[in-house]
């Protein structure tokens, strides 16, 4: 990713912090997408927030891959034992991009998706090599 790409992801990061129904809408649509998956989730309300907190965490380290790759496989190791297959993670990849163009509309453009896209590929790689 260039330096530009991950500014435009902080930046659209940063956007989606302004949607307090982002998280919201990304679970209903998830759960719509991959029924199965509902089960595998405790406290919805207290999930919410810890899915944009991380968003935020690895937005800031995508200048910094070595503590990127360790804090991804870390989350990724324990999604596994929450039950996450390899699978989930394009279904996931999907919704989220579809969530995060419904609450930004044009601010979330061709650049912001492609750059969107790398990031979010990367990361969901990441959490599957730990
Ligand atoms: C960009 C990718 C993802 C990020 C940043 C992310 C982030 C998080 C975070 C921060 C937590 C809180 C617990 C923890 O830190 O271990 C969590 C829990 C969880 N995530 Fe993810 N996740 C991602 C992808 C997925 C995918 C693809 C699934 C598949 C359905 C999933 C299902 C779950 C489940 C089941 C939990 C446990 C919830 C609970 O204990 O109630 N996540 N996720």
């Amino acid at each position: 990713m260039t330096p530009e790409q991950v500014e435009l992801v902080r930046a659209t990061i940063a956007a989606v912090g302004e949607h307090p129904e982002f998280a919201d809408r990304f679970y209903l649509r998830l759960f719509e997408v991959a029924p199965a998956t509902e089960a595998m989730f405790g406290d919805l309300e207290s999930q919410r927030r810890k899915l944009t907190d991380e968003l935020v965490a690895m937005g800031e380290l995508l200048g910094d891959l070595t503590t990127l790759d360790a804090r991804a496989a870390e989350l990724g190791r324990r999604h596994r034992g929450y039950g996450v297959r390899a699978g989930h993670y394009p279904v996931a990849r999907a919704v989220m991009a579809e969530t995060v163009r419904e609450v930004l509309g044009d601010a979330f453009g061709p650049e912001e998706q492609d750059a969107w896209e790398r990031a979010t590929m990367l990361i969901t790689e990441l959490m599957q090599s730990g």
